[in-house]
């Protein structure tokens, strides 16, 4: 039998942390989620986070209003993001656990643990017509608590088996990878419907794409990390035709 098609979203927030790098509005993530749309993905996510330290509140409006495919914003489980998702509406919220020294969101959300304060608000957005996930790790009792608590979908968190891949762990490479096959398999199970995401690159995208109960990969960093690759000698190009155009202008 073919397994269910994959979907792809891209996560712009990079694009934002190097806009605010310098201030000012370049480069734009609504023109960033543009161009991945254009380039066949199909959804836009990005996390709202409560120091605004990447995407603000006019990306998120931008992003809705703009964008021709899904939004899918990913907060914290906080009254501050529940208003403001009500009031934007995204086609589905990602609920996730955030700490303000946190680089980026380091592990799965406390479903299980948290229940009384996820509740309300996992209600109050399938109420609105959003759909909820919760960024999870691959624990039965993450994915019991996801089942628990009326929320559709789970994002499994790929964090640590990257981690282990990218650092030549192969032991707890193995072990996170058994973890993430039979959590998205008892996830499945349950009628999940089943995403997977953090620090995917080419080669962890390929190989968890063999699991068939997965239908969505949510990537960010790595995509707009090699976009400088990818993209680079071009706009340097851009740049000398630039200076050459105004340099020939001197002498005319
Ligand atoms: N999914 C969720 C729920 C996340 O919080 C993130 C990081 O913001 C991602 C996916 C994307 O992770 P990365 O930027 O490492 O690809």
């Amino acid at each position: 039998m073919k397994p269910p098609s994959l979907r792809l979203g891209v996560n712009v927030d990079h694009v934002a942390t190097i806009r605010n790098a310098r201030g000012g509005r370049h480069p734009d993530p609504v023109r960033a989620a543009k161009l991945a749309i254009a380039a066949g993905c199909d959804g836009i996510t990005a996390h709202l986070r409560e120091d605004r330290r990447h995407i603000n509140d006019d990306d998120i409006a931008r992003l809705k209003a703009e964008i021709d495919k899904p939004l899918n914003m990913e907060m914290a489980a906080t009254e501050e993001m529940l208003a403001i998702a009500l009031r934007t509406k995204p086609h589905a919220v990602c609920l996730v656990p955030e700490k303000r020294t946190e680089r980026t969101t380091e592990g799965g959300l406390d479903a299980d643990g948290q229940r009384a304060q996820l509740a309300p608000v996992v209600h109050a957005l399938k109420h609105a017509g959003i759909r909820v996930s919760l960024f999870v790790g691959a624990q039965p009792a993450q994915i019991e608590a996801a089942v628990a608590l009326g929320a559709p979908v789970v994002e499994l968190h790929t964090g640590a088996w990257c981690d282990a891949l990218n650092e030549g762990r192969a032991r707890e490479a193995e072990a996170e990878w058994q973890l993430l096959r039979a959590g998205a398999a008892l996830a499945k199970s349950y009628g999940l419907e089943v995403h997977a995401g953090h620090g995917l690159d080419y080669a962890s995208a390929e190989t968890i794409a063999v699991l068939p109960e997965i239908v969505e990969l949510n990537i960010g960093h790595y995509l707009i990390g090699e976009a400088v690759f990818e993209g680079l000698a071009e706009t340097v190009r851009f740049m000398l035709a630039a200076m050459e155009r105004g340099r020939a202008k001197a002498g005319a």
